[in-house]
């Protein structure tokens, strides 16, 4: 029996309806009409609160955007999801990341076999290798230790290890031999030859991080790697390329062929799963990154913290549960207010890379206009999502925000408490300033986002160019403080807000088909360019694009 389309069920129209008397109200009034407002619609979990009071919804929202996710089978989905059943539906496998926070004495047995102990084998061959970068063991192809680690990804393959590294900055483990960790993504080079201008070939080893093993962006900066290794090291003596492939390289893939074939030392292969996606995968040994920077052992807390996060999603009713109750804002505001711009704003400057890594997790996953059935959907799903860090974005594109004409929905995220084990005293207390002037900010744009003039007492009469509406929606999210543990609460509860929408929306957010014809295209566009044939096929624009780097070529 083929299910109702959503927006065609009785919670999607009493929605609609509703939208008609809400769409009228403001922030301020929903305030002063509910007491213990903030109370009502703050909720913790796994060492984070977040706070709903500033969106723009009432009690009355909340209960039919719940019907809403029962009417589309939300508790089931959320089982099938944690128990390893086909979800993505489009590639006939299941979507199991919440399987690599699994702790080693859990079990779950997924169409027969329990994935526990493999899940913990593969950690294990990453610890080991770990372990031997920090005790210096861990040798080039002269015999010098490696000291930097150059990660070549794209996608899912490079913004969660970047993201993660760079928020657990203040954890970088201590009284080892160090190892420096850099990221080089982009196919033009320019982040790979920056490195390869700097870094000595003799203590560099590059981790080939790609889940396919097919992404030409990593595999021609890999390539470019390869021979700058072989042409430096080649020529010293007792070195040769079976060497220097097996001391400089580490490859991380679901192809282990592929690995093979490309020439990486099977015993310097880690493997992950097919039903792992690429922007879920930082959890294994795509983080291997992040095992270097901060250790085994932080890297096994980042995981507890994630699995904190999915007991909560299981186990909490819908209405107290954190990813369904921010996944539920995020359609109100989408389905029913038509705000259809979503800004992600942290304040703390650990977080820099936070807002990238959710523009892939949201946009790649949600950004989909067929239901799982194929049939084209009659309703907006996931938003225009994008962010920087809150107090840059302020001297940036908060004007927008505070008098543009669009609405958008803003996720403010900040640590409650920072710099108070800094042992300095004078620097503690400076710092512990700082990051209370920019826990101030945040609060304070998030109530001027909501009030608009009525944030400020006196508001005698102003000119137009000074006036502000407020009733811009925000959610605040609050970490206790910014630890291994918390980040993984804080990642896993988007994972899941993604997954209750695509639930909700009928679609699936495992695929990614969207971004293959690109793919496809620019082999052929590539072939034009290098060989000088099949130009007449092209379209005019295209066509005279070809043209002017051919001219600039000649000079
Ligand atoms: O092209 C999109 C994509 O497939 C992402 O989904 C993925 O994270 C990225 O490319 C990198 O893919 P891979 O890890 O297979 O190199």
């Amino acid at each position: 029996m083929t299910r109702l389309s959503i927006d065609q069920q009785d919670a999607w129209r009493a929605l609609s309806a509703h939208a008609q008397q809400m769409r009228g109200s403001h922030l301020r009034e929903l305030f002063t009409a509910r007491p213990g407002r903030h109370a009502a619609f703050t909720h913790r979990a796994a060492g984070l609160t977040l706070d709903l009071s500033k969106q723009r919804w009432s009690d009355e929202t909340l209960e039919l955007l719940l019907d809403l996710a029962r009417e589309a089978q939300l508790p089931e989905a959320i089982r099938a999801l944690l128990d390893g059943e086909r979800v993505n539906r489009s590639e006939d496998r299941p979507a199991l990341h919440t399987a690599l926070r699994l702790p080693p004495d859990a079990s779950l047995r997924v169409e027969g076999n329990d994935l526990v102990p493999s899940v913990h084998a593969c950690l294990d061959r990453m610890a080991s290798m770990v372990e031997s970068f920090h005790a210096g063991q861990w040798r080039g192809a002269t015999g010098r230790a490696i000291g930097h680690v150059v990660n070549l990804g794209v996608g899912g393959s490079d913004l969660g290890p970047l993201m993660v590294t760079h928020a657990l900055s203040d954890y970088r483990l201590q009284g080892v031999h160090e190892v420096e960790v850099h990221f080089a993504s982009t196919m033009d080079g320019s982040q790979l030859a920056d490195y390869l201008a700097r870094l000595n070939p003799e203590t560099t080893l590059f981790v080939l991080s790609s889940k396919s093993f097919t992404t030409i962006d990593t595999l021609s900066n890999a390539r470019t790697a390869r021979d700058w290794l072989m042409a430096r090291l080649g020529n010293e003596e007792g070195v040769d390329d079976a060497l220097v492939m097996r001391q400089h390289f580490i490859g991380v893939s679901a192809s282990p062929e592929k690995m093979c074939e490309w020439g990486i030392a099977e015993a310097h292969q880690l493997e992950f799963w097919e039903w792992v996606g690429g922007r879920y995968s930082l959890w294994g040994c795509i983080g291997l990154p992040i095992a270097l920077v901060v250790g085994m052992a932080r890297f096994r807390e980042l995981l507890a913290g994630a699995h904190a996060m999915d007991r909560h999603f299981r186990e909490a009713p819908l209405a107290d549960n954190l990813p369904v109750l921010l996944a539920l804002a995020g359609i109100w505001n989408v389905n029913f207010l038509d705000i259809r711009a979503h800004s992600i704003l942290p304040y703390d400057g650990r977080l820099e890379y936070f807002a990238a890594y959710l523009e892939q997790l949201e946009m790649e996953s949600n950004g989909k206009s067929v239901t799982h059935d194929g049939d084209k959907v009659n309703y907006s799903t996931c938003p225009v999502l994008w962010g920087q860090l809150g107090p840059n974005a302020q001297h940036a594109f908060y004007q927008l925000l505070h008098q543009g004409t669009q609405a958008v929905e803003c996720d403010f995220i900040a640590p409650l408490v920072r710099y108070d084990d800094v042992t300095d005293e004078a620097t503690r207390h400076h710092l512990m300033g700082q990051h209370r002037l920019t826990l101030a900010n945040c609060f304070a744009q998030s109530r001027v986002l909501m009030l608009g003039d009525d944030a400020i007492a006196d508001d005698g009469p102003r000119p137009g160019h000074k006036r502000y509406r407020g009733n811009q929606p925000s959610s605040t999210l609050l970490l206790d403080r910014l630890t291994p543990a918390t980040l993984g609460a804080l990642i896993a509860l988007y994972e899941h807000k993604v997954f209750v929408q695509a639930t909700i929306w009928d679609i699936n957010p495992f695929d990614q088909w969207g971004v293959e014809l690109g793919k496809q295209i620019a082999g052929e566009t590539q072939h034009i360019l290098e060989h000088h044939e099949g130009l007449e096929a092209m379209d005019e624009s295209t066509r005279a694009l070809i043209e002017a780097v051919w001219a600039a070529e000649q000079g």
